[in-house]
């Protein structure tokens, strides 16, 4: 397994739509794993193809408990997910993203969310997710949507990060 780079802000890539997969193929599992394992070195606790250049419809989530000793095997890998209900009641709650990088806000999102989409063996699956599931989730489908938590933060902390990050990316040029 490898450890891929994680695109990070600005890079086009987080703006595209990801494609939806038509078939399985040992090429799509070979980047659900590296995927996995990218996630747990990084350590995130989800993370979308697009965010390791790959504009696929496919996440990877944490969902190992304390005592799983192999929490890569444990991991859910979700392939052309959609949410097709949402709770009403919603939570506010601090998060990041590994393609932003130095930075976290609150972002309201829907308390819980049931997910189809296919698992690794083609089958259709539903997920009913609550409590920082939900939030992953709801973060990273919108990544596959080309959509960073940073859409959903007020106009002038957005702006305030952005001015930071192209402070710092120029002052690698130098
Ligand atoms: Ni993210």
């Amino acid at each position: 397994m490898s450890i891929l780079e994680i695109v990070e802000f600005p890079a086009n890539v987080l703006k595209e739509d990801a494609k939806p997969i038509e078939g399985l193929n040992s090429e799509i599992e070979k980047l659900a794993r590296d995927m996995v394992h990218t996630m747990y070195h990084a350590p995130g606790s989800g993370l979308a193809a697009n965010q390791v250049g790959v504009t696929k419809q496919l996440f990877v989530a944490d969902i190992s408990s304390e005592d799983d000793e192999d929490k890569e095997a444990s991991a859910i890998i979700i392939v052309n997910p959609k949410i097709v209900e949402m709770s009403e009641e919603t939570i506010t709650m601090a998060e990041g993203c590994l393609s932003v990088p130095d930075f976290s806000a609150d972002v309201e999102r829907a308390a819980w969310v049931k997910v189809i989409g296919k698992n690794m063996a083609g089958e259709d699956i539903e997920v009913t997710a609550d409590g920082w599931l939900a939030r992953v989730f709801q973060h990273e489908i919108d990544h596959l949507n080309g959509t960073l938590y940073l859409d959903h933060i007020g106009r002038m902390k957005r702006q305030r990060y952005i001015k930071k990050r192209k402070k710092y990316l120029n002052s690698l040029k130098d």
